[in-house]
């Protein structure tokens, strides 16, 4: 995950003008007929049939394509400094990590609290600052991107139902083969179907209303709570 800033900036830069120009212009001049062709179509929104919705896109080889619109989907949470060590490794620097989810599934967990297949979340990292513009303390996210990573449900194509694809910078990824280290974290601690539902405000609520918490997490949490 590391390298260097300017290798970011220029990669973060690209993206988000990228992004940025989509706008087309509509011009006021052109005929009247035109927008006689538009209102039409506006008003008879089911000839184009009910919106699907994202799904996960991928190679002839397998690998995923990154969902380059992800930040437009629902946001989860923002961890700051989250480690899974007693004592982590310093790095130097404070990091936040953002969380997605496309918003199908995000509608779909929160009326049966579960995930469909289908569901796509992104995990993105960004470095910490401290100082800049007005701020004198606490810290806010750098404009760079330090690794954004995939977790997508699918239980036809995935032998556990779940993979993993790490993009850092790059527009399609690999998945991560079945046996590393994030699948066994996910699977025993994730508080629903391998995911981080525990961490994620919005969705802790409803998945206990719907008993859909794993047992492994009911177990770990009330562990938790005899030691307080
Ligand atoms: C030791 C446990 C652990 C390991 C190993 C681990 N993760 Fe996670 N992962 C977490 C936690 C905790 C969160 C919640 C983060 C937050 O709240 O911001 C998370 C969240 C995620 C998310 C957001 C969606 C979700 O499932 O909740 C993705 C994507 C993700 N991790 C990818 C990975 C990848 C890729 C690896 C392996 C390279 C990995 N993780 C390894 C603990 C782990």
């Amino acid at each position: 995950m590391q390298r260097s800033d300017g290798d970011m900036q220029r990669a973060a830069s690209r993206k988000w003008t990228d992004a940025a120009d989509t706008s087309g212009m509509f011009n006021l001049t052109k005929s009247i007929a035109l927008l006689g062709v538009l209102a039409a179509a506006f008003f008879s929104p089911a000839q184009n049939g009910p919106a699907k919705g994202y799904q996960p896109q991928f190679t002839s080889d397998g690998q995923m394509k990154l969902p380059e619109d992800y930040r437009t989907w629902i946001y989860l949470s923002t961890g700051f400094d989250m480690s899974y060590t007693a004592n982590p490794m310093a790095m130097g620097h404070h990091m936040f990590d953002n969380v997605f989810v496309n918003p199908e599934a995000y509608a779909e967990f929160m009326k049966t609290g579960t995930w469909p297949d289908g569901t796509t979340f992104m995990l993105e990292g960004r470095m910490a600052v401290g100082k800049g513009s007005i701020n004198q303390s606490g810290n806010y996210q750098s404009d760079s991107v330090m690794g954004r990573e995939a977790h997508v449900k699918d239980s036809k194509r995935f032998k556990g139902g779940w993979g993993f694809f790490p993009f850092d910078d790059d527009k399609t990824a690999k998945m991560i083969p079945e046996t590393a280290g994030c699948y066994s974290c996910h699977q025993q601690h994730g508080a629903v179907d391998t995911t981080f539902v525990q961490f994620y405000p919005t969705l802790l609520p409803m998945a206990k209303s719907k008993g859909t918490l794993s047992p492994a997490y009911k177990e770990e949490s009330s562990r938790e709570d005899k030691k307080e």
